[in-house]
Order: structure tokens, then sequence, then C-alpha cells
């Protein structure tokens, strides 16, 4: 039977624009390319990601009344997520990011949160009444519906998955703990602990730190075209990324953190769900967009078999 995964997170509109380069303070940069509103928010890509992948999702998130949320409400039905706990907000717009992609594929984006700010403690305690199987949390909600989440979880002995983004230095960390992954990227990863992890030692310090505030089973760093670093507690790994042309980053974090959880929730082993989780991003990283890069199962299994040959 598919598991089922609680998403309790956020969703945004991406406003999208394609650059040659970024302005300087004071500057204004005339871009004749096309623009594009895209569906986004991390909460939102990985409820997709984790969709597409074949899991039963049921995604918990707040959105206003209007358009955009109308635009958002019927890609996730489309998509076949529970959207019984994607609540309304009447007062507040719908989340807006504002995202430029530089010819790289590198990004920089600002959030305007809206109704995401408005997701409560109550909608989450809501939303534990679907029985899930794993429940998945990022940081673009207020901290105290990830922290009611997180302890709706352990009450009730389900499985929990933490993508630490966006990270702030006083988010209460130790409010999560007994996470079953916690899993940040770079810059997270430095604002959370202090320690950039630009070394297999720094990594290794990093994770350990993760764990001890978190007592997480096991950490997970993301490092963009690096690949992820995996600690299980005891021993680490080091997962290199796929070689792949690079269009658009954005949502790859999201990607990777839902792909790693649902294969992980699956067959519970952190180095091959790693693995899976970095075709699952190499493929994101390959398209445009946020939820336009997401891959279904069948695509990650065929690229995989492009790496590994027809036989694998
Ligand atoms: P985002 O751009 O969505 O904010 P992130 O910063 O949260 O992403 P990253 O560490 O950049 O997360 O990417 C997550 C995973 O995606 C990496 O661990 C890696 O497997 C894959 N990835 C990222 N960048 C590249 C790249 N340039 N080439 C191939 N794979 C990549
Ligand atoms: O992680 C990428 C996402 O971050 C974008 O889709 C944007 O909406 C922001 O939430």
């Amino acid at each position: 039977m598919k598991k089922r995964i609680l998403v309790v997170s956020s969703a945004n509109m991406d406003f999208v624009q394609s650059v040659e380069r970024v302005p300087d303070a004071g500057e204004t940069v005339i871009e004749s390319r096309s623009y594009s509103y895209v569906p986004g928010g991390k909460g939102a890509n990985s409820a997709l990601a984790f969709a597409r992948l074949g899991a039963d999702t049921v995604f918990c998130a707040k959105v206003g009344r209007d358009d955009n949320a109308r635009k958002l409400r019927k890609l996730y039905e489309s998509e076949g997520i529970d959207i019984r706990f994607l609540s309304e907000d009447r007062e507040t717009p719908t989340g807006l990011a504002s995202i430029l992609v530089e010819e790289n594929g590198a990004n920089r984006i600002i959030v305007y949160p809206g109704a995401n700010e408005k997701l409560c403690e109550h909608d989450v305690e809501d939303a534990f009444t679907c029985y899930p199987d794993g429940v998945f949390v990022q940081l673009e909600i207020p901290d105290s519906a990830v922290i009611a989440a997180a302890r709706f979880a352990r009450e009730n002995k389900i499985p929990l998955f933490v993508d630490a983004g966006p990270a702030r230095e006083d988010f209460p960390l130790e409010k999560l703990f007994g996470a079953e992954i916690i899993s940040p990227n770079e810059t997270e990863c430095r604002i959370l602990t202090g320690i950039t992890p630009d070394s297999v030692d720094n990594c290794l310090k990093a994770c350990i730190r993760l764990a001890t505030i978190t007592e997480a089973k096991h950490v997970v760093l993301k490092l963009g075209h690096r690949g992820s670093f995996v600690y299980d507690g005891k021993y680490y790994n080091i997962v290199p990324s796929h070689k792949v042309p690079v269009e658009d980053t954005t949502a790859a974090g999201d990607v990777f953190t839902a792909a790693l959880s649902y294969a992980y929730i699956q067959k519970g082993d952190i180095l091959e769900s790693a693995r899976f989780a970095t075709l699952a991003a190499a493929i994101c990283v390959s398209r445009k967009g946020a939820s336009t890069s997401i891959p279904t199962l069948r695509e990650v299994k065929a690229f995989a078999k492009t790496i590994r040959g027809p036989k694998a």
C-alpha cells in the first residue's frame, strides 16, 4: 500500500525572471527575455514531488482568497494531492516569491509569505486526522506550526522529516527533537550551526552539532553541485551529484528532501535514499521553474537507467 505523507508547509506563486546578470544596488537592468508565473513554495514543491514519486500526499498549508490560490488549488487537485487541509485566509494574499534566475541556473529568491504566515497549530492538529505514515515539514511557515507538527508526530510515533529551509539563527531547533531526518542546504547549515560545510571535516562537525541539538537519527547536508553529505549518527558518506546541463536550480532542495524522505520511509536505507534523491534533484536542475521541474517516478527510473545502463 502507498505510504501517506502529510506535508505541513508553504504554498506560493513564483514570479520568475531569467536574467543575464542581477542588478547592482541602485542599478536598473533591462531584461527583454520573457517572465513567467509558476506555482512554487517550498511545501508545494515537496508535496508535488511526493505525489509524482507515488506517495499518497496530504498537503496542509494556507493560501489567500485570490486568483493565485485558485490556480494553485487546481494544480494540486490535478496531481491527486489531498487538499482537504489546504485552508484559506480571506484577508491575506497567497504567498508570492520573486525569483531571478541567472544564466548558470543559480537563483535569488525573495518571498512575500502572505497567507503562509497564518498557518496555525489548530490547522496542523486538524490535518493529523488523516493518519499519516510520515510527516514532512519545512521552515517557510510560522515556527509555532512547525513545532506543533513535530510535537504531534512525536506524540503519535509518526516519523518526522525536516527540510531545514529557509533557516533562521534563532529557530528553536531543539523543539524538533527525535526527527528521522533533518536536511539543510549549505546556507541553512551555516545559519543553524555556525559551520560552513566546505570540507569533509566541517560537514561532519556540522552534522554532529545538528544531530546533538535535534536528536535526529540522520542528518543529510545538501551541497549543491557537490552532492550531499549523509550522516547516520556514526558514519558518513558523500553522494556526488550527477553531471547534467543546469537550467535552473529552483526547487532542487525541495525535491531532494522529499525524494529522500519518501525513499527512506519505504525502505529505511538512508544511503540508497540519498542516491535516489540525487537522481530526482538532477532532473529538477535540468529544467526551468519550480513545479514545472519536478520529476515523476517513471522519469527518475528512466534517468537512473541512462546512468547505470539499461540492465540496472
Ligand atoms: P534550491 O536551489 O532549491 O534552493 P538547495 O540550495 O536547497 O536548492 P542544493 O544543495 O542546491 O539545495 O540542491 C539539492 C540537491 O540537488 C543537491 O544535493 C544535488 O544532489 C542536486 N543539485 C544541486 N545543484 C546541482 C547541480 N548543479 N548539478 C547536479 N545536481 C545538483
Ligand atoms: O525552494 C524554492 C521555492 O522557494 C520557490 O518555489 C519559492 O516559492 C520559495 O518558496
